[in-house]
């Protein structure tokens, strides 16, 4: 009987493995998350981490295209939270996308909520992470889809995956490093370490049992799926003697490029081919760093892992310390300020655009939105003292409106037609006033900003082009905007200003990159188009956490289509209120 139950076990688990993959039997998955407290040390320092199943990072859902998600999460903590799911369409399900005060009030202390959706026509690496104040710190963990139909890459047998999920670790509360800077007008305290699935490697004090290490054989194809988390950081991503091949990102099949390295922004996903094709044994260095464009303060540390080959015996700590001090983790990775490396890794990303998964740009228009994206100094208002530069404060702006969230779900008041005190609909779709907008002085110009919760409307359908135009207040930098509920079309970069007229002509309309979240280049500008065919209320901002509580975004309305299944859905019955 022993034998036999064994047996119907294993038998079970090589079905499971085998249908994961590849299956075409849609069915309904069901999660629970609690967002609960959990005490974690780090770089010898113990702290009360808040985490989602007491997991850090948290835990991976991982579905099949096709199928509907039920995540059932349940706050256990005295603050408000919310759950995104960064990337997934929620096609007609906005209720479920997760941005507080965007399409839902928080999930007040000791509720729950059970976010439902359906996961359609996407496949690959995405993530997900709360989308309250400051908490996906380290609320944070990997989205995953597998598709109905074989990778359309590699052709050779894929020996397994391996997520590596890169984010920060603050020693002290982030809750009071964000209200700190919301109160004095300065920049944020940075982070104490980059770290890769939660360890921030022998590099960090105190930290070398903190150190990834994923075990490969030699000969074999690994994916490898690449997430930024971090809050703050673009990061730059490389290992040592090997050459990674891009193949999807934000959950979009890509044409395949071969890299020493990739530039992956805060939202973004990126999943990798890797061939561990040395023969020698040994242990190779897996490292991320930042990529940086700011003038602001930054954390320059590097997380380091390892690549050990199988056959190799576990090197000890010791001789890891000299392997990396060899091998030294410069030679591995681009560095910092080198913007032509990023360049040049962003440029060469282009959709698949395979029969199988065609490329669906909108190769015309109904509504062009040109907006800045700025950082802004603000006149300190009088008896108070302001720490940001210059005795002003920090604020971030689009088209100089600084994002205010209201105090209920816009896509609710929306839903209820009841805006008024909400939101209006009148974000202005090009820059209040001409400029020029990567030339001015960085901090002699007036850089004062107004104040709103203002949206734009399109109709169900409407090919909506929207260009961000980077400015040089305080200092030109490389912004992540990350759109919701659409992927867009990445059909134009530059630097400098956009120019309507000459720029257009040299748009990709063939095989731009589809994606979620788009790095703008530092200094320049970045046109995106959207199929605006999700009804609903969707917020676009800067996945830069700390420019996004600046107020570094807006958001946008797609109107219910005229047939009933293009319509957003009722709201759920157990939708948290405010
Ligand atoms: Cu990844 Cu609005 O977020």
């Amino acid at each position: 009987m022993k034998t036999f139950g064994f047996l119907m076990i294993s038998t079970f688990l090589v079905l499971f493995a085998t249908l994961l993959p590849y299956s075409s039997a849609s069915t309904t998955r069901r999660f629970h998350f609690n967002v609960e407290w959990k005490k974690v040390t780090r770089l010898c320092h113990t702290k009360q981490l808040l985490t989602v199943n007491g997991q850090y990072p948290g835990p991976a859902v991982v579905v099949n295209e096709g199928d509907t998600v039920e995540i059932k999460v349940t706050n256990r903590i005295a603050h408000n939270t919310t759950i995104h799911w960064h990337g997934l369409r929620q096609y007609r399900s906005g209720w479920a996308d997760g941005p507080a005060y965007i399409t839902q009030c928080p999930i007040r202390s000791k509720q729950s909520y059970t976010y439902r959706f359906k996961v359609e026509d996407q496949r690959g690496t995405l993530l997900w992470h709360a989308h309250h104040s400051w908490q996906r710190a380290s609320v944070y963990g990997a989205f995953i889809i597998y598709p109905r139909q074989p990778y359309p890459f590699s052709g050779s047998h894929i020996q397994s995956e391996i997520p590596i999920i890169l984010g920060e670790w603050w020693n002290d509360d982030v809750d009071k490093v964000e209200k700190q800077m919301l109160k004095t007008g300065a920049g944020a305290k940075v982070s104490d370490a980059y770290t890769l699935n939660g360890l921030p490697g022998p590099l960090y004090p105190c930290s070398t049992k903190d150190t990834f290490t994923a075990n490969v054989d030699a000969g074999k194809t690994y994916i490898l799926r690449i997430i930024n988390a971090a809050l703050n950081n673009e990061l730059f991503f490389a290992i040592s003697n090997h050459t990674l091949t891009v193949v999807e990102v934000d959950a979009v099949y890509t044409k395949p490029v071969h890299t020493k390295a990739i530039m992956i922004a805060p939202g973004q996903t990126t999943t990798l081919l890797l061939r561990t094709n040395h023969l020698s044994d040994g242990e190779f260095l897996i490292a991320a760093t930042p990529y940086v464009t700011s003038v602001f303060p930054f954390n320059n540390s590097t997380t380091v892992g390892f690549l050990r080959y199988n056959k190799s015996k576990p090197v000890n700590h010791l001789n890891r310390r000299r392997l990396i001090t060899t091998l030294s983790t410069r030679s591995v990775l681009p560095d910092m300020l080198d913007t032509k490396f990023a360049t040049r890794f962003s440029d060469s990303i282009k959709s698949l655009g395979s029969a199988e998964y065609p490329c669906k740009v909108p190769t015309a228009i109904d509504k062009r939105v040109i907006t800045t994206i700025s950082l802004n100094l603000q006149n300190c208002p009088e008896n108070k003292t302001c720490s940001g530069y210059d005795g002003k404060r920090f604020f971030a702006s689009m088209n100089n409106v600084s994002f205010i969230r209201p105090p209920i779900s816009i896509l609710e008041s929306y839903y209820k037609k009841q805006s008024r005190g909400v939101f209006t609909l009148n974000f202005p779709e090009k820059p209040p006033s001409r400029f020029d907008f990567t030339g001015v002085d960085p901090v002699s110009e007036n850089m004062n900003t107004e104040f709103g919760t203002k949206l734009f409307e399109v109709d169900f359908g409407a090919r909506l082009e929207i260009v961000f135009q980077g400015t040089s207040f305080l200092n030109i930098e490389n912004h992540p905007l990350h759109v919701h509920g659409h992927n867009f079309f990445v059909v134009g970069r530059g630097f400098g200003n956009f120019d309507e007229e000459k720029d257009q002509e040299k748009y990709n309309l063939v095989d731009p990159p589809e994606r979620n979240t788009i790095a703008v280049p530092t200094g320049g500008w970045a046109a995106i188009r959207i199929n605006a065919d999700n009804p609903g209320v969707w917020f676009i901002h800067c996945h830069l956490e700390q420019h996004t509580s600046w107020g570094l975004a807006m958001g946008f309305i797609v109107k219910d289509g005229p047939l009933p299944s293009q319509t957003l859905l009722r709201p759920p019955r157990d939708l948290p209120k405010c």
